[in-house]
This record gives C-alpha cells, sequence and structure tokens, in this order.
C-alpha cells in the first residue's frame, strides 16, 4: 500500500496539458497548483490530462471534495509529506467509478468510492486512480457524509478506541470541539455512551454554537477561559473526570485542557491549529503521571495496509481498515453520525471556498462540488 501511495502522489502530477486518454467527453478539470504558497493565489482550475486506465486502474468521476487544513498546508509547503508539482490540491472527498482496468474485480462501473490514502488530489471533476487507493463506499451513504469520510471520523474513531480502554459513562475532553474531527468525536462517543467535555473558542454566537453541538450529542460545551474557572468543579459532579483528552489546538489550550485529565490518562495530540507547542506542567508528570501520545491517520493506514488484522481480546477485529468503515458506515445509516456543518461550493467558485476554509470562527467546513 506504501507502494500504491507513492504511486498516487506521483500521477498527481497532472499537467495542464492536451487532454485525454481514459473516457471521452471534454478534459477534465482540476485544481492545481505549481508552486507552493498561499492557496487563494497559487491555485487554479485549469484543463488535466487524464493517465492511460492502467489494467489495476480505476477511472472515477469525482462528485465532491471537502476543504480540509491538511489540504491548506499541503499547498502552503507546510505539511509533513508533500506530492511533486505540480499538483492536484485534496486529499478526502467522493466519486463514482465510471470504468476500471482488466484486473479490477472489486469494483465495477457505478460504484461510490473514497480515497484510501492521502495525496490523491481530489480536487478534480475525473481521475484515473490505482485500485488499491480507493475503497469502496455503500450508495445508501449521503455524499456529504461519504466526502468527508476517509480522514476525520476515521481520525475521531481510532482516538477514542486506541489509546484508553473506554467504558460507558466515562469521558473524553476535546478542543478545537466544532472541527470537523470534533464533530466526529462528540457523535461517534455518544453512540457508545461516552460522556464529551468540549471546548471552543468564544465567539459573538456561541449560544448558537453550543446549541449545534449540544444537538450533535455533546454533554458539556465550555470555552477555552472558562477551563480555568471554578465553576468546572460543576461538571464533574455528574461526570468522572476525563481519561482521554484530544488535543487539535496546542498552545494554552492544552495547558489548560491538561489539567481536567485523571491521574494517568492519556492526552492525545492531533492537530495544532494554533500553532504553538504543548506545554506541560512538571506536576503533571510527576504527581498525575499523564501519558502524552500522538496520532496520525496517514501512519495508522500505512501501519494497518497489510498483513492480517489483529484481533482483540474479545475477539473483535476493530484494528482493520474495514471493520472501522463498517462501524462508521452502521452509524450513519442509524442517523447517528452525520457530515460535518458545511457549505457546498460549486467549483469555479473555489476561490472564496479556498479563503472562507482559512477564516476562523466560521464553523463550516466548505465542501467542493466538483
Ligand atoms: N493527525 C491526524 O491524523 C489528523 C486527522 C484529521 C485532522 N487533523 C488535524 O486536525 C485539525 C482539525 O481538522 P478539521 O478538518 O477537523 O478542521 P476544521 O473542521 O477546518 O476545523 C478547524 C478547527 O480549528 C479551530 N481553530 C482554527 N484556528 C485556531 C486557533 N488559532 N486556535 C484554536 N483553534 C483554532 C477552529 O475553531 P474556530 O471555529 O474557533 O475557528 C475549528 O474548530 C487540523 O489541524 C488537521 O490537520 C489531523
Amino acid at each position: 500500500m506504501q507502494r500504491a501511495a507513492a504511486r498516487a502522489l506521483r500521477g498527481a502530477r497532472t499537467l495542464p496539458v492536451r487532454a485525454r486518454s481514459a473516457g471521452t467527453g471534454p478534459p477534465p478539470r482540476g485544481l492545481l497548483y505549481e508552486r507552493h504558497g498561499e492557496p487563494p493565489a497559487v491555485v487554479q482550475l485549469k484543463d488535466l490530462e487524464v493517465a492511460e486506465l492502467g489494467d489495476s486502474d480505476v477511472h472515477v468521476k469525482m462528485l465532491a471534495a471537502p476543504i480540509n487544513p491538511a489540504d491548506i498546508n499541503m499547498i502552503q509547503g507546510t505539511y509533513a509529506t508533500l506530492p511533486p508539482l505540480p499538483a492536484v490540491g485534496g486529499n478526502e472527498g467522493v466519486g463514482e467509478v465510471l470504468e476500471v482496468g482488466r484486473r479490477v474485480t472489486a469494483l465495477k462501473p457505478g460504484d461510490r468510492v473514497i480515497p484510501a490514502v492521502n495525496g490523491l488530489g481530489t480536487w478534480r471533476t475525473r481521475g484515473v486512480f490505482p485500485q488499491e487507493t480507493l475503497l469502496k463506499v455503500p450508495s445508501d451513504i449521503p455524499v456529504p457524509c461519504a466526502a468527508t469520510l476517509s480522514v476525520n471520523p476515521c481520525t475521531a474513531f481510532r482516538m477514542l478506541a486506541d489509546f484508553e480502554s473506554l467504558a460507558p459513562g466515562d469521558s473524553v475532553i476535546q478542543n478545537a470541539a466544532n472541527s470537523g474531527v470534533g464533530q466526529a468525536v462528540i457523535q461517534i462517543a455518544k453512540a457508545s455512551g461516552i460522556k464529551t467535555i468540549n471546548v471552543v473558542r468564544d465567539r459573538a454566537d456561541l449560544p448558537k454554537l453550543v446549541e449545534r453541538l449540544m444537538a450533535l450529542g455533546a454533554d458539556h460545551v465550555v470555552t477555552e477561559e472558562m477551563l480555568r474557572k471554578p465553576e468546572m468543579k460543576d461538571i464533574f459532579k455528574s461526570i468522572p473526570k476525563p481519561r482521554l483528552a484530544l488535543n487539535c489546538v496546542g498552545g494554552k489550550s492544552t495547558t489548560e485542557m491538561l489539567r481536567h485529565l485523571q491521574p494517568k490518562g492519556t492526552m492525545v495530540t492531533y492537530g495544532g491549529m494554533a500553532k504553538q507547542p504543548v506545554m506541560v506542567p512538571v506536576s503533571a508528570f510527576i504527581f498525575r503521571d499523564v501519558r502524552l501520545r500522538g496520532f496520525w491517520m496517514s501512519q495508522w493506514r500505512k501501519d494497518h495496509a497489510q498483513g492480517e488484522p489483529r484481533l482483540r481480546r474479545d475477539g473483535m477485529d476493530r484494528d482493520s481498515v474495514t471493520s472501522m468503515m463498517d462501524a462508521l458506515f452502521q452509524l450513519i445509516r442509524r442517523g447517528q453520525l452525520s457530515a460535518p456543518a458545511c457549505t457546498q461550493v460549486p467549483l469555479q467558485d473555489y476561490k472564496a471556498a479556498l479563503e472562507n476554509s482559512m477564516k476562523p470562527f466560521t464553523s463550516s467546513k466548505q465542501i467542493l462540488l466538483l
């Protein structure tokens, strides 16, 4: 799978040249960047060449793809892995299979697919991808859910499952709780009977945001300032202190959140939205023996791409991609996991979508309609 991912990244070397090979009709279009920089300045909508459909390849018509912070960081050139340039932006999305190569048996025309790896370049109308870089999604999964499924809900699912053994009634605390990941954490935790304490930044329309997160299943929503207040004790009269903290921010937000973690609890850092380091008081290590961990979905996928799934003691195969995706599909079907609050934007309005995706306090993910 690692080789497939590398091939996919190379596949993203999509030059704005004469069209075609796979399929017919007008050339596909996509959001291409030829150099790193601020996305609205360096990203351009261009005609793309589609590679020849190889025996193990799949020709996909993309339907929708979100703009995530990692996509922005890739274009800025600050992300941990960067595709060769020029590259098509976008790592998540959903598409429909148009045609498949001779050796492809797991997919057929009409199937819905999402990326199984990072770096596919999903902001395009059509593309040819190696079959191993795609996952099939049942057609009853709504398009906005499928388009936003392969990164954020998977990250939320893994962080809730892999670091602490949580039982119904236990609690989790997280910052940036209104992020795509945060909304998925609230819903997946709720479906498992786990209580959530959700930290957001203060804003003019805070009551509206609190109401929205409570409607998703949040048990408590507090601002970063409230984390320091004695009233926090009231929360812990009805629920236990969290065994797990999920950190998407860094800086002061993280230090304050850590104060509420149970002794021997774990804080998992998965994002750094404040672009500031994590500061941990010495006392948290000495007197509470807290554990600090990190999580990266791309690494988890690489680690779980090959070999037999590891069965847990209860015999459940929760560690495989298939079982994780099945669990997420079930949650979606039962109405327990929805797409993040979003704004759907036609592809030609991509500049506004890129700008809006970088604005603070918007609480709405931009989804490009392709
Ligand atoms: N490690 C992994 O595998 C993994 C997987 C998925 C995502 N991530 C990371 O998780 C983060 C969130 O991704 P997403 O797609 O869920 O994001 P998103 O939906 O775009 O939400 C961004 C969140 O960040 C908050 N935020 C923005 N600037 C901030 C700042 N300076 N200080 C504090 N909070 C700030 C926003 O809050 P406001 O409303 O207050 O602006 C919002 O809650 C990103 O850093 C992303 O790269 C990591």
